[in-house]
């Protein structure tokens, strides 16, 4: 397939030549949804004011689309760090107290990016792009952000002006200054991962119960080891195909997560989210 031009909007870029993910820090965020009994639906959208946002709002459900399903958001956190069981607990807790009629029948997780500088990355790729364009770092707020792009983006395409391309370029210089603290703040953590994360204590890998998984020590290296419903041991290399960050277990999704910028890979090790595009390599134990 050819084309004159091509917008790159598959959330992180597929191909990253202008080195996006040194200003995008990825985010996790979790769902939890239940069927609303009839006369108790909220009939609204909300969102909570405090630093750990809950938002709320209710969904057509069901075969014919005439019942409401309760969705709720929350528990945001960078992705291969902390309890992912813990988190989900704590926002199906809040959900009980707030809605206690709701039986919560689903659960997901959903990822984005937050730009360094808080106003998402939308325009030309990179400076000697001419045809190619990438809209990305909605941090959480991308549908309507989506719409932004796209009409940003539809007017760059077909030559229209557009008052607001240059706050959303993402080769702008401009704010480069005020974007330093917040900029420098996630380099810091992705070397606080790159360095901290292989001092990290390992359990012995008798120790994985049936659906868990660890970096542990083994022949003088690291695995990445995941021990199945079944007992049996799925181990692969624990070190992201992207840039060499140790990847960690969340234990909640059964997957393979890259503090570093995101990457996410299934527990044999195949890429289920970028910027990796190469699989963990599988190990023998
Ligand atoms: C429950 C929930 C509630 C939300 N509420 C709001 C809200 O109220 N307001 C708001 O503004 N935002 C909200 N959001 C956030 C919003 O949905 C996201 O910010 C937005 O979807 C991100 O858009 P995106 O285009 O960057 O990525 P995505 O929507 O993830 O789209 C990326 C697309 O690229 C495709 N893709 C990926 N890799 C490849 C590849 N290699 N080749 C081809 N295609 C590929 C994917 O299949 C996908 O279709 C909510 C999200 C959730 C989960
Ligand atoms: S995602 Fe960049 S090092 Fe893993």
């Amino acid at each position: 397939m050819t084309a004159r031009d091509v917008v790159v909007a598959t959330h992180y870029p597929v191909f990253d030549r202008a080195l996006l993910f040194t200003r995008l820090s990825p985010r996790r965020e979790l769902v939890v949804a239940g069927p609303v009994p009839a006369g108790l639906d909220p009939d609204g959208m909300y969102i909570t004011p405090e630093e750990d946002t809950r938002s709320v709002r209710t969904a057509p459900y069901g075969e014919d689309g005439t019942r409401r399903l309760l969705v709720i958001t929350g528990e945001h956190f960078t992705p291969g760090t902390g309890d992912t069981r813990a988190r989900f607990d704590r926002l199906a807790a809040w959900a009980r107290r707030h809605f206690p009629d709701v039986e919560l029948t689903h659960r997901w997780a959903t990822q984005d990016n937050d730009p360094t500088d808080t106003v998402p990355l939308v325009g030309p790729l990179h400076p000697g792009a001419k045809h190619t364009y990438v809209a990305t770092g909605f941090g959480g707020w991308g549908m309507s952000g989506g719409m932004m792009a796209g009409r940003l983006l539809t007017a760059q395409i077909t030559g229209e002006e557009c008052a607001w391309s240059g706050l959303y370029d993402p080769r702008r210089l401009a704010p480069a200054v005020r974007e330093a603290p917040s900029f420098l703040k996630h380099q810091a953590q992705v070397a606080k991962h790159f360095v901290g994360d292989r001092l990290r204590p390992s359990p012995p890998v008798e120790a994985l119960p049936p659906g868990e998984g660890a970096v542990v020590r083994a022949g003088g290296g690291r695995l990445a080891v995941y021990r199945d419903e079944d007992g049996t041991l799925h181990a692969v290399s624990p070190r992201c195909t992207h840039m060499g960050c140790l990847v960690d277990f969340n234990s909640a999704e059964r997957a393979w997560e890259c503090p570093c910028h995101g990457s996410r890979f299934d527990t044999d090790g195949k890429v289920i989210q970028g910027p990796a595009t190469q699989p963990l390599e599988r190990r023998h134990l």
